[in-house]
């Protein structure tokens, strides 16, 4: 079971928050909240162990970044109800199976500050310092499950729309769902499912987006948003403007649309590539990806081989 109820730390916070990066004494907080000016020191004390960069001083307490916090409450209400909020998760992945097991509905989205287990494709660890953006949707779709790889598809299509626009950067996708900016990865996907019998039960579709990390520390074919524009930029109005978009763009299912449009965005179609899955790889041209979603490449001999699933490196 998770715990979301609402207590008094969230009440201080959003009392900070609404404040903008003003300070609040202890006892208007400790007025509006109905706790002692102790119990108020310590929330703020574990507010502040648990990561909230809060500032205290002799006239009291202040956010000096609101603008960095992913609260439901600091998102607009159209997509408030969709937000479900974590300081530190193993994954938001298995946090959205257990949310969706127990019934939260279609088009939630869990977000957590930093995660310790995050995982990427094929197994592999998915590094999420503070600063970037890691969420997993919570899908319920109707559609059985050989038919819901189109919602990847949505996904990564909406996400690359929304941050040329907010951005106005070069942005392509990297087949199935990578997003690369400068050949660098910007963002990634993961997608699991939950079936029972031929129904989906729900499908979770973990998106980590390097925002205001700096991937390059670690991984040399990784880029942020910073690292590009040279100045922190929103996430939370990255969430906002992906999670309306995506909603919009999944009301009506239309594959041969989204994949045509999805085509659109992509760079790895006329690449050389190498696909890498759990136990081989498969190296030639990518010259299409089918209504299925599945990526056809040929080789020098001109044979054509269809891929449904593994890791692309454009080579
Ligand atoms: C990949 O490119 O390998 C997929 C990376 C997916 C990362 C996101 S971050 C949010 C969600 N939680 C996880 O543990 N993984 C996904």
């Amino acid at each position: 079971m998770v715990n979301k109820t609402i207590d008094k730390k969230q009440m201080i916070l959003e009392l900070l928050y609404r404040h903008g990066g003003g300070t609040i004494s202890g006892v208007k907080i400790s007025e509006a909240t109905g706790i002692s000016r102790v119990a108020v020191w310590k929330h703020i004390a574990a507010l502040k162990q648990s990561g909230f960069a809060i500032d205290s001083g002799p006239n009291g307490y202040a956010l000096p970044h609101p603008e960095d916090l992913l609260l439901p409450f600091c998102f607009e209400p159209s997509v408030r109800e969709q937000i479900h909020h974590f300081q530190e998760v193993e994954t938001t992945m298995d946090i959205a199976k257990i949310l969706a097991r127990e019934g939260t509905p279609h088009l939630s989205c869990v977000v957590a500050e930093h995660q310790t287990k995050g995982r990427g494709r094929l197994n592999r660890e998915w590094v999420s310092d503070k600063g970037g953006l890691w969420f997993t949707l919570i899908l319920k779709p109707l559609e059985p499950p050989p038919l819901v790889y189109i919602y990847n598809f949505a996904a990564s299509l909406s996400l690359s729309r929304v941050l040329k626009k907010l951005f106005d950067l070069d942005i392509s996708v990297k087949w199935p769902n990578d997003l690369l900016l400068e050949g660098k990865k910007l963002s990634g996907m993961l997608s699991e499912m939950e079936t029972r019998g031929d129904m989906v039960q729900f499908l979770v579709i973990g998106i980590g987006i390097n925002v205001n990390n700096d991937p390059s520390n670690k991984e040399f074919k990784a880029v942020s948003l910073k690292n590009i524009l040279k100045k922190k930029v929103s996430r939370k109005q990255i969430l906002t403007a992906f999670l309306l978009e995506f909603k919009n763009r999944i009301q009506t299912i239309n594959p041969t649309k989204i994949i045509a449009q999805w085509k659109e965005q992509t760079s790895t179609l006329g690449s050389r590539v190498r696909v890498e899955t759990f136990d081989s790889f498969h190296e030639g041209t990518a010259v299409d990806v089918d209504e299925t979603g599945a990526l056809i490449i040929e080789d020098d001999q001109q044979n054509r081989k269809k891929i449904i699933y593994g890791d692309c490196f454009h080579t």
